[in-house]
């Protein structure tokens, strides 16, 4: 049975902070980030748009009413919980309102957790053939003011449906995961924001990236002249590109290492103006490719590198389908334009906001731009969602 990626959607915050107007406020050279990083803009979330609103503003976008009665099971995959106990994905199934008779969990591993998801809901649709799984990459990435990852945050959601005859993508059997026990990138449950360890968390992701691929390759007899497009893992763009020129092979006919280039450069679009998404961004680099390479077709495979700080990293690999196009929008980066741009000073209020809780555990927002769902306030310590014009 095929099995794989039936439709894509994508949300992401209102609000943009432009890398130009940080470097200059933080007093750095604009072309470390647009050059060092390959990074042009941020996407920057709200107090009342968060991992459940900017998940289910995603799904939204693609599913139908049929899709709604087939969805059996939901899962969130995040690591940017909003609570310790109830799934992000309860909330999801409520406001998209998907059939009852469906399972609804969350699950994490840094960034890796939506490749093991997508796994998970693979295998769920092999025994249960007329089912649809919708899977959820959403987070927000957020490291603090003036702090050493300030220039990688972000915010954003995708969603996937999986399920038998997938017309986008079909997930091959073979996938090679690799865990390493590193204290690269932790967030303590004390902590609203993440402990990293810069530097190292890059040359692990390609040291990760670099041993997983090599016994990838020997376990599947298989080799980087077999794909037509690799996409990686983007905490930021500049470090995918080292990971692509590491995995390149120069022996290749020039027209193939052409045609990986360019569709790498596809890959990073939506990220360079979008920032990290942490466990969706892998799925962020697949849509930009689709929405934005001119030599993909149906039949051509694509390669994918995830990984998760801590570290789990996974190669896995998918087919396109014939039409995979039209499941497809136009490319977003006109629609990325439309986000109201940020100052410093209201980036810096707007991001880092938190919940003023009193004493019933009550709090109420200022009305800020989101997508069609909400976090309206908080009442009696539960959070309540809705449609925006409810
Ligand atoms: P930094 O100290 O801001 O920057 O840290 P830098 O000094 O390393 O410079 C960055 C690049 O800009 C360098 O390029 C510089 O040379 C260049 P490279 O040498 O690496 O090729 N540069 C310039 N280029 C042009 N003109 C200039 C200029 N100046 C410098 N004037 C760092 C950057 C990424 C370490 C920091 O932002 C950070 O800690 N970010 C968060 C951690 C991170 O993203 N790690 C990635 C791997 S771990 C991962 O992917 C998992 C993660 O997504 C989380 C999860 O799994 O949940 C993070």
């Amino acid at each position: 049975m095929k099995i794989g990626i039936d439709k894509m959607g994508f949300a992401t915050s209102q609000y943009v902070l432009q890398m130009d107007d940080l470097a200059n406020s933080r007093g750095a050279d604009p072309e470390k980030f647009s050059k060092g990083l390959l990074l042009n803009a941020l996407s920057i979330a709200p107090i009342t748009d968060d991992i459940v609103t900017m998940g289910a503003s995603a799904a939204d976008s693609i599913l139908t009413e049929d899709d709604k009665e087939a969805i059996d099971m939901v899962i969130v995959a995040t690591e940017s919980s909003v609570d310790q106990s109830k799934a992000a994905a309860i909330y999801v199934h409520s406001l998209l309102e998907i059939q009852p008779f469906a399972r609804s969990v969350e699950m994490k591993e840094a960034c890796y957790s939506a490749t093991a998801a997508l796994d998970y809901a693979r295998l769920h649709v092999e025994k249960h053939p007329n089912s649809k799984v919708l899977v959820i990459a959403s987070d927000i990435a957020k490291y603090g003011i003036e702090s050493s990852g300030e220039s990688t945050q972000g915010a954003g959601s995708i969603a996937m449906l999986i399920s038998q005859s997938p017309r986008i993508l079909e997930l091959n059997d073979q996938t090679l995961a690799q865990t390493r026990d590193i204290m690269d990138f932790w967030r303590p449950n004390y902590s609203t924001t993440p402990y990293v360890n810069g530097r190292y968390s890059t040359t692990q992701y390609l040291d990760m990236l670099k041993s997983t691929w090599s016994e990838y390759q020997r376990r599947f007899d298989t080799s980087l002249a077999d794909f037509s497009a690799f996409c990686f893992h983007l905490p930021f763009p500049k470090l995918a590109l080292k990971g692509f020129n590491k995995i390149m092979d120069k022996s290749m006919p020039i027209d193939i290492q052409e045609k990986l280039k360019k569709n790498f450069e596809s890959s990073i679009l939506y990220s360079q103006q979008i920032g990290n998404i942490y466990t969706g961004s892998l799925f962020l680099g697949l849509l930009s490719l689709l929405e934005n390479s001119q030599n993909l077709l149906a039949g051509d495979q694509i390669a994918f590198f995830s990984y998760g700080s801590g570290a789990v990293a996974e190669i896995f690999t998918g087919k396109l389908v014939e039409g995979f196009q039209n499941q497809l929008q136009p490319s977003r980066l006109g629609e990325l334009k439309k986000r109201t741009v940020l100052s410093i000073s209201d980036y810096e209020h707007l991001f880092f906001e938190e919940a003023q809780l009193d004493e019933e555990g009550n709090a109420t927002f200022a009305d800020y731009e989101t997508g069609p769902f909400v976090l309206k306030e908080i009442r009696e310590h539960q959070r309540i969602y809705g449609r925006k014009n409810d």
